[in-house]
């Protein structure tokens, strides 16, 4: 319940505005630190929009959590210049190493794994942002230290 008001609150702070899905969505996510499942038939309706329509953005842009974070959100850029150099295989390194997928935490709560699109570090890739650190040039090995600094 406490959910819905909240949610309803938002709404109502962009009532007529053009546009207003994804600063509806961002403000949802703000508030909750994702957005919640039961926000999206209130948003729908709201806007006029099916429930599929709202998903549909939501996954569109990778900005938006369907699950609360766990308490350190790690994001590995997947655009190209990253590619190049080995974005892929860290990865594969990262999600074996978690042994979760994109989007899922660990466990113990400790880590959610995240792609983004360009951290605009892309001289230094392939790169990654650890609780909202950029950080450059992550190799495997990287990698590790970097969990072992947030574990
Ligand atoms: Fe990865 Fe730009 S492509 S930081």
């Amino acid at each position: 319940a406490a959910i819905i008001a909240r949610v309803n609150e938002i709404l109502a702070a962009h009532q007529g505005m053009e546009g207003s899905l994804l600063p509806i969505l961002h403000a949802i996510q703000e508030a909750f630190g994702y957005v919640p499942q039961a926000a999206l038939p209130i948003i729908a309706q709201d806007l006029s929009l099916t429930k599929a329509e709202v998903h549909g953005v939501m996954s569109f842009y990778h900005d938006f959590r369907e699950n609360p974070a766990g308490r350190h959100v790690l994001k590995l850029c997947r655009a190209e210049a990253c590619q190049s150099m080995g974005a892929d295989d860290l990865a594969a390194h990262a999600q074996n190493k978690l042994g979760i997928e994109w989007h899922e935490t660990t466990k113990d709560g400790a880590v959610t794994l995240e792609p983004v699109f360009c951290l605009g570090l892309c001289a230094c890739a392939p790169a990654a942002m650890v609780d909202g650190r950029l950080v450059g040039r992550v190799d495997a090995a990287r990698f590790d230290a970097l969990l072992e600094e947030v574990r």
